[in-house]
């Protein structure tokens, strides 16, 4: 069975891995690995295939950034020759990033099987980008592995059939169990001057609801500042949110070290970090401030306290079985409920189910079984 697997973006890498390593595990499994581009710069991208130890892509579409008509017309058009000469079994899609979406939708008018890893999670915003990237490639997918019971509710909810649907847990976890005794080692304390008592927290943005807008960058800026009174704020900077505060007058080229990083008021501005280092920053903080998807999740196998800066989450049960706390991004909330969270002692670690560094294996058992099935071979 010849899986073409797509990448785009930083979260995808993670997901990926442990996914590709499962297939080259399998002799039934041919795993092909396509890079769409989206993200390239070598801390967004390279620094992942090293720090995850993924192969090298066959093949790099080379898209880059631009809108995401263009991101995701880009994708389809660049991706398309590729399927047509491969004429892979599946195309398997994780996430919902453009890649995410523009890889499927290129697939199924094919008439090729997709699968989609990271299945049924639902933000129910719409103005969100990727909660229109998800509905559309979940109504396209064979395949629709979910890492929650949410997920599961969600799709049946709309209309999935029951059959294309398994509950397998969490690929981004089996990433994290995985490269446990890489990142217990990483340099990254050395590099920020942080002892082994040092209290921090951790903080990223990059949502463009929450960056995009100067004036509200200025006001989580404000608020991040006067937190920072309390506790040192480490922040990795993704680019777009560098380009706003380089703007703002934040991040002076002349102020960054030769790490690109910058102090200003108690908040550490850093260049954006590999896997490695980012989850040995995250396993250590005393508080998780961010936006993203993953970060919930890794924050609540780590046991960290993570207030999300959004209003809605797609991943609930990152607050019903974790640490997560969803507190928008009113500025002053975001300061009382810091400090809310520094005055309580921390609490048990536990675990979503499933959520046990064993989903790419019961996802890559699923697909095993299928090609034997439609091969008319017995069961494993
Ligand atoms: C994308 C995903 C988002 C995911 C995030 C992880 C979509 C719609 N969004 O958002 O779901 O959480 O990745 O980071 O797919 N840039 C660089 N170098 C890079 C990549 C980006 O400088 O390697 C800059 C470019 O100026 C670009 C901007 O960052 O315009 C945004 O990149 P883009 O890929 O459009 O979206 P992200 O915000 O990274």
């Amino acid at each position: 069975m010849h899986i073409v697997n797509i990448v785009g973006a930083r979260p995808n890498f993670v997901k990926m891995a442990p996914l590709i390593h499962a297939m080259l595990r399998r002799p039934g499994l041919t795993p092909t690995l396509v890079h769409t581009g989206q993200h390239y710069d070598q801390a967004m991208s390279e620094q992942f295939f090293q720090d995850l130890e993924i192969r090298p892509p066959d093949f790099n579409l080379g898209v880059g950034s631009g809108t995401h008509a263009l991101q995701t017309g880009q994708v389809m058009q660049r991706l398309d020759p590729i399927l047509e000469s491969l004429k892979p079994d599946m195309v398997l899609v994780v996430g919902d990033v453009n890649s995410t979406l523009a890889a499927a939708i290129t697939a199924v008018k094919r008439g090729i099987l997709v699968a989609h890893v990271e299945a049924g999670l639902r933000s129910f915003d719409r103005s969100m980008p990727e909660e229109i990237n998800r509905i559309l490639t979940d109504a396209v997918s064979d395949f629709l592995f979910v890492t929650e019971d949410s997920g599961r509710v969600n799709l049946l909810k709309e209309g999935v059939d029951p059959a294309k649907i398994h509950f397998v847990g969490n690929v981004m976890i089996d990433a994290l169990q995985n490269s446990r005794r890489r990142w217990e080692r990483s340099p990254i304390f050395d590099t920020l001057g942080l002892g082994p008592s040092s209290s921090y927290a951790v903080l990223t943005l990059h949502r463009p609801s929450n960056v995009d807008d100067t004036g509200r960058l200025a006001s989580f800026v404000d608020a991040l500042e006067t937190l920072a009174r309390h506790i040192p704020i480490v922040f990795p900077v993704h680019p777009r949110v560098k380009q706003q505060l380089t703007r703002r007058g934040h991040l002076g080229v002349a102020q960054a070290d030769s790490y690109g990083r910058c102090h200003e008021k108690g908040i550490t501005y850093i260049d954006p970090l590999g896997y490695l280092d980012f989850v040995a920053l995250v396993s250590r903080a005393r508080l998780v401030l961010t936006d993203s998807g993953g970060i919930q999740e890794e924050a609540t196998i780590l046991g960290i306290p993570c207030l999300t800066l959004r209003d809605t989450t797609e991943r609930p049960v990152t607050v019903t079985h974790g640490t997560n706390r969803i507190i928008g991004s009113d500025p002053n909330r975001i300061l009382d409920e810091s400090l809310k969270t520094l005055g309580q002692p921390l609490g048990p670690n536990t675990a979503p189910p499933l959520w046990d560094g064993r989903a790419a294996e019961r996802i890559v058992d699923i697909l095993d079984e299928d090609r034997r099935q439609s091969q008319g071979m017995t069961p494993a």
